[in-house]
Formats: C-alpha cells, sequence, structure tokens
C-alpha cells in the first residue's frame, strides 16, 4: 500500500495537489493542503484507482512537500522518502 501526508510546513498553499487530485487534498483556512482520508494522519492507503492522480500532485507540487511512504505515517513526516 501507499500512504502519503503533506508537510504543511513547507506547503505554500500553491493549490496545484487538489487541482491534480481532488479526491486526495483539500485545503485548510490558510490554504494549506492535507490528505482528506484522515485529515492528513497519513494512516488510510490510497485507493488504488487514485494512485495516477496521487502521482500527478507529486510531480506537480513546487515545493516536495507532499510525502509519499509505504507504511502508515502515524502523522509523522520523518517516515517519508
Ligand atoms: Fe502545498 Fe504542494 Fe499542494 S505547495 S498546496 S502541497 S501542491
Amino acid at each position: 500500500p501507499i500512504f502519503t501526508i503533506v508537510d504543511q510546513d513547507t506547503c505554500i498553499a500553491c493549490g496545484a495537489c487538489g487541482a491534480s487530485a481532488p479526491d486526495i487534498f483539500d485545503y485548510d483556512d490558510e490554504g494549506l493542503a492535507f490528505y482528506i482520508a484522515d485529515h492528513n494522519q497519513g494512516n488510510t492507503p490510497i485507493d488504488p484507482s487514485l494512485l495516477n492522480d496521487l502521482e500527478d500532485a507529486v510531480e506537480g507540487c513546487p515545493t516536495g512537500s507532499i510525502k509519499l511512504a509505504e507504511e502508515a505515517f502515524n502523522g509523522e513526516l520523518d517516515k517519508g522518502q
């Protein structure tokens, strides 16, 4: 399985990820992105049907803020790759 989480410390609220992957990412009141499925805890595996959207979002993020891992993040960014 693939897990994702957004590093909101480096996200610049550019808005690209929600355009590429509207079923995966939304924005908080400040425009910072978060993973919709579990409010950015990174514990819910990505639905396989959304993997292409996820790839587009990762490639399109100008700050590299969208993290991926093969294990759950439990809200901790340092599990990412
Ligand atoms: Fe932020 Fe990157 Fe999305 S900068 S709004 S996580 S494309």
